[in-house]
């Protein structure tokens, strides 16, 4: 079994990706996605989504970390695509399922998911771009507005030559209300003979196990569910126990000793109150610090406060 941590932007960066993948049980991490117009980037653009470049494209704990890109393009997707290759990500990875509507307007993300044809032309460019060996990933949710065309996109995406294919099992009108539809990527794996990654709602070993049963896949994304139980990786691969809330305390810690090149003094504050509304969810302690630092915007302030 594999276990991928989930592309989150704005949530899951590189510092985010150390931390997590520190805690055991990851097999590769996916980037926060660069978004590809009409322009081949420089090299530093691909450096500030994935610093990881620099240390042979892994985590400090040594997971592989692959650059994920959006766009409509074929062309400057396979260009951008080639790049990042050359720069070391190990493969890349084609976002097909991002709901946002300034993406959406530019046809990059799930909107896409309308046009097979159009999901073909992309990754059969980019597979073209990059060398042989190298991976090319597509992430797709199970339609736009319905799963009318569901297979047919399966079928476009294996037949232009990807590696593999992630299914966040939810349309992009279901947004990320519960349930996922992990019985739609059984449907799925009949169609087409690409590995799949199943991917949605797993919050706990529990529902790893039951989204394994129901959807046939082996190998799982987490997203959410690692922000809310960091080691919830470790947990599903049996591991580890669930981490005590102790344990995370002491992330939450080295999380605030992370020095931020540039940072104007609100990423620190922002990014641990967006990290302690997830982990709310899975220990109650986290609700007790959140409400205690939620109207704090100082750096020293909240430090105080996770350092009583
Ligand atoms: C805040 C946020 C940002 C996300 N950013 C991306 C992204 O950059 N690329 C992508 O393919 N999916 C993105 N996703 C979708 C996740 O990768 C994942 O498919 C989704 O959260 C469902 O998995 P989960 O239930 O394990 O969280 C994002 C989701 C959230 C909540």
């Amino acid at each position: 079994m594999r276990v991928i941590l989930a592309p989150m932007e704005g949530v899951v960066d590189h510092l985010m990706r150390d931390l997590l993948t520190a805690q055991g049980g990851f097999d590769l991490c996916v980037t926060e996605f660069l978004r590809v117009v009409d322009q081949l980037y420089p090299e530093r653009s691909f450096f500030k989504i994935c610093p990881e470049l620099a240390n042979g494209a892994k985590t400090p704990s040594g997971v592989p970390v692959r650059i994920q890109l959006l766009g409509q393009s074929p062309e400057w997707l396979a260009e951008n695509a080639a790049r990042a290759v050359a720069l070391g990500s190990p493969g890349i990875d084609l976002n097909f399922g991002c709901p946002a509507k300034t993406v959406n307007r530019n046809k990059g993300g799930s909107v896409l998911l309308k046009e097979p044809e159009t999901l073909y032309a992309i990754i059969r460019e980019v597979r073209q771009a990059v060398p042989p060996h190298q991976p090319v990933t597509a992430k797709i949710r199970l339609g736009y507005d319905d799963t009318s065309l569901m297979l047919e996109n399966a079928r476009a995406i294996e037949a232009a030559g990807a590696t593999e294919l992630a299914v966040h099992a939810r349309t992009k009108r279901d947004g990320y209300r519960p349930p996922a539809y992990w019985e739609q990527i059984a449907l799925i794996r009949s169609e087409i003979g690409l590995n799949v990654i199943a991917n949605g709602e797993i919050w706990s070993s529990d529902d790893a196990k039951r989204c394994q049963a129901v959807s046939g896949s082996t190998d799982l994304m987490i997203g959410r569910g690692a922000l809310a139980c960091p080691n919830l990786a470790a947990a599903i691969k049996g591991l580890a126990p669930k981490a005590p809330w102790e344990a995370v305390q002491a992330l939450l810690k080295r999380y605030s000793q992370f020095e931020i090149r540039g940072d104007k003094g609100l990423y620190y504050p922002n990014r641990l109150k967006q990290w302690l509304q997830f982990l709310r969810l899975q220990y109650p302690e986290a609700e007790a610090l959140f409400q205690k630092v939620r109207t704090l915007s100082d750096k020293e302030a909240m430090l105080e406060s996770i350092n009583p």
